[in-house]
């Protein structure tokens, strides 16, 4: 049976393999494996690439974005904004300075609703926290606004969305922090776990080189309490051949999405983009009501799917003491059930694309029904798609 995984490194390290082992001769040599040159290089590159003027390499996006919000000084008595339809990374980070993580309900582009903010704030809101999921950004001309307005930091979660763009601009340069992450199943990646904060802000930037390295101001002196959170002069890298080649992987993504796209959209409702906005689909994500029925039948037919994510992160046990309930987030909730990700890589190619295309319509046509168009329509007014005893074609008729 055809198999199309949901996503496959080994593809990519295939063809970057001479260059790689050559990146890790010449670090290994160098000797110096924490904090090395490649690691300012990398960093340089990165800060060029998104238009900010620095950026700060970690050891994951978890600690990028925990690290922004102390370097802003947010801490116990605070609040600070986000979604709860993201990665459980973007609330943990705020509950670890010890503020208190104030959800906002999601809109139809399953980002933050700017309509919702202003509510959610009160005298201890400091910051709010966007997340670009999926690769697409946020409405950032409404939250900056808003946040100007409040006088509120904006970080934002752009662990998903390296390379996308908002009106011409990089995600990860319109907040005065941004927190990335280069976990393997991110478009830029390297091999294990890293991360990356941007920011054109000189005072953040120089407490942030200090608190991912203990707090250490030079060798002996320490100014402030910090943790180990650096990368690997190896990853720095490996991220640094990556980084050459992002531009032509995201327009690949882009590519195949359409495909998806133009494929898909009679049958789900497919990732919509605005003139302005160009997504990185770190995530392909359809939405459909019977996500898990369909993600069954593409298992049996040799396609992996995901759901990112199936449980919103107000409603996980460890979020209980936030005191949310199921209700309060309608538009996350109805995602986490009706959300499904479809296997996307830039090695990816075109046929396994129309492949899993065929796939869904097969679906859809065993079904008798897709969820949108006429024959949705059809079918919630409860008819049925019956095959024609004389040929592959059929009709709607009332069951
Ligand atoms: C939206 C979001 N935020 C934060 C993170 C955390 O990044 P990391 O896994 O590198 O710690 C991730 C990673 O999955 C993410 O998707």
């Amino acid at each position: 049976m055809r198999k199309i995984q949901f996503v496959n490194l080994g593809l990519q390290y295939r063809s970057l393999r001479s260059e790689i082992l050559a990146a890790f001769d010449r670090v290994s040599r160098q000797g110096a494996y924490v904090l090395g040159k490649e690691v300012g290089l990398f960093e340089e590159e990165f800060a060029d690439y998104c238009g900010t003027r620095h950026a700060v390499s970690v050891a994951n996006g978890s600690d990028a974005l925990y690290l922004a919000l102390i370097a802003l000084g947010i801490g116990a008595g605070d609040e600070v904004i986000t979604v709860p339809n993201s990665f459980l990374a973007t609330a943990w980070a705020i509950a670890r300075t010890g503020a208190r993580i104030v959800f906002v309900d999601v809109g139809n582009d399953m980002n933050i609703n700017p309509a919702l903010i202003e509510r959610a704030c009160t005298r201890r809101t400091k910051a709010i926290m966007p997340v670009h999921l999926t690769g697409r950004v946020a409405d950032m001309d409404a939250i900056l606004k808003i946040a100007k307005r409040r006088r509120l930091h904006v970080v934002e979660d752009a662990a998903q969305a390296v390379g996308a763009r908002y009106h011409g601009q990089y995600a990860g340069s319109f907040g005065v922090c941004a927190g990335f992450s280069l976990h393997p199943l991110k478009n830029l990646h390297v091999h294990g776990d890293g991360g990356v904060i941007t920011t054109s802000n000189e005072k953040i930037y120089s407490t942030l080189i200090q608190l991912r390295n203990h707090g250490l101001v030079s060798r002996d002196i320490c100014n402030l309490i910090g943790i180990n959170s650096r990368l690997d002069s190896v990853q720095a890298a490996i991220a640094r051949i990556k980084l050459r080649r992002l531009e032509k992987w995201n327009r690949r993504m882009r590519f195949l999405a359409g495909i998806y796209s133009s494929g898909l959209s009679r049958f789900v409702v497919v990732p919509e983009e605005k003139r302005y906005e160009e997504s990185c689909y770190h995530r392909y994500m359809i939405r459909l009501e019977k996500r898990d029925d369909l993600g069954k039948f593409l298992e049996n037919n040799g396609i992996e799917t995901k759901v990112n994510y199936p449980v919103p992160i107000h409603l996980q046990p460890a979020a209980k003491s936030l005191g949310y309930r199921r209700g309060d987030f309608p538009v996350a909730e109805k995602l986490a059930d009706t959300i499904l990700s479809l296997p996307l890589y830039p090695e990816m190619k075109d046929p396994d694309v129309t492949f899993v295309i065929e796939m869904i319509r097969r679906y859809f046509e065993r079904r008798g029904s897709c969820e949108k168009g006429p024959a949705g329509r059809a079918r919630r007014r409860g008819f049925r798609f019956r095959r024609s005893a004389t040929s592959k074609r059929g009709c709607y008729a009332k069951a």
